[in-house]
């Protein structure tokens, strides 16, 4: 699915340089390379201000908690999406409660927000999935109306766009994983909060930090989540690539377009007017019989999936189980129907390999199994 070691190779001497200079510096935890990443990625996220933290779990964490987020609260989130965003709540001893996605771009469905909206309702977490904004105007129109923040899981996203506004930049806070596999990955766990609310940011420093405002002097009780100074001086290294690396994954997604569009029996991942997509993943829908969820079902993409692991071709769903039905929320009563454009999904995604360093061979090879194995 992915080769982080071709990436590796073509920047290899740009990092060693890097690193050699926190190595000489000595300065590991909260420093001048985590300072300037701060600057550089809210800047390219059109944001006035970025707070480096641990990991894009801790970001959904600390910004849902500076949002006023605390136990027996209620955060709206897409049923269809990484666990963490589920997590990050439950984290805080507030409660999920799920809402169900658009099938053409596997983001919150603006129109299932509002009947879900209680007194409890401290926060909406829009999900910008495999690297396409959310449908954000209606979102963020709802969220006005009834005064509560939104808080953008841009994990998979950085980079994207919708109505020439940079995903993490629209809500209140947007939060950022630099885990390995991201578009912008490091070389272990690192995350950012990135906002244009000074006072925001200003919370998010003192939280990630002990909830110290002043030397051994804690306000509130914070984390220990701080983005380090070896992972930032890798991530600016990287980030000056960004830009190419995003281009590159647009002109491959736009190649299997081509591959692929006339074959029946899947749909290509679609980009609404407005939006810039940064395909983080290529994720197709395998079309099939539509069963019913449960333990061992074999699903019209496993089934695909293994005919190409078969011809040797990696690919992976994401995500097999949609949140409502994790056992982690037994206990909240999600039962299969639910939420079934997000059950549909969850039978019916299959995503194919895609990466900056991918040739244009493997993409060929890549399509050329799919082919083979649909007709067959
Ligand atoms: C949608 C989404 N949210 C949150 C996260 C959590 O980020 P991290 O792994 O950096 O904690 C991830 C990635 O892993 C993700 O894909």
């Amino acid at each position: 699915m992915l080769d982080l070691r071709a990436q590796y190779e073509s920047i290899a001497s740009e990092i060693r340089a890097a690193l050699d200079e926190v190595l000489t510096a000595q300065q590991f935890v909260l420093g001048p390379q985590g300072e300037a990443l701060e600057q550089e990625v809210a800047e390219a996220c059109g944001t006035r201000h970025g707070v480096g933290v641990a990991s894009g779990t801790e970001a959904l964490e600390l910004a849902l908690h500076a949002c006023g987020v605390g136990a027996g609260d209620e955060v709206i989130v897409p049923a269809f999406t990484f666990i963490a965003t589920g997590s990050a709540v439950s984290a805080l001893g507030a409660r999920p409660v799920f809402a169900d996605i658009e099938p053409a771009t596997f983001n919150l469905d603006p129109t299932q927000i509002e009947t879900r909206i209680t007194p409890r309702t401290r926060a909406i977490v829009v999900v910008h999935l495999f690297g396409l904004a959310a449908d954000m105007d209606p979102i963020l129109a709802v969220a006005a109306k009834h005064d509560i923040p939104v808080v953008e899981d841009n994990a998979q996203s950085i980079g994207a766009s919708y109505q020439g506004r940079k995903t993490g930049s629209m809500g209140r806070a947007g939060c950022l994983s630099f885990y390995p596999s991201k578009n912008l990955g490091a070389y272990g766990d690192a995350g950012m909060v990135v906002t244009n609310d000074e006072k925001l940011a200003a919370r998010l420093r003192s939280l990630r930090n002990h909830g110290q405002t002043g030397r051994y002097l804690s306000t509130e009780r914070g984390w220990n989540s701080r983005l380090d100074e070896l992972q930032a001086a890798i991530l600016r290294v990287k980030l000056r690539h960004l830009a190419d690396w995003t281009a590159a994954r647009q002109a491959h997604a736009r190649r299997y377009d081509v591959l692929l569009g006339d074959m029946p029996g899947i749909t290509l991942p679609r980009v609404p007017a407005g939006r810039e997509h940064v395909y983080y993943l290529y994720t197709i829908r395998v079309a099939g019989r539509q069963a019913k969820n449960g333990p061992g079902e074999v699903t019209p993409s496993d089934v695909v999936q293994q005919r190409l692991a078969d011809r040797g071709i990696a690919s992976m769903v994401y995500y097999p189980v949609p949140l409502h039905l994790q056992p982690l929320y037994a206990s909240l009563g999600g039962k299969p129907g639910d939420f079934r454009v997000s059950e549909r999904a969850s039978r019916e995604v299959l995503s194919i390999p895609l990466y900056p360093e991918l040739t244009p061979a493997q993409i060929e090879r890549v399509a050329q199994a799919l082919r083979e194995v649909l007709r067959g």
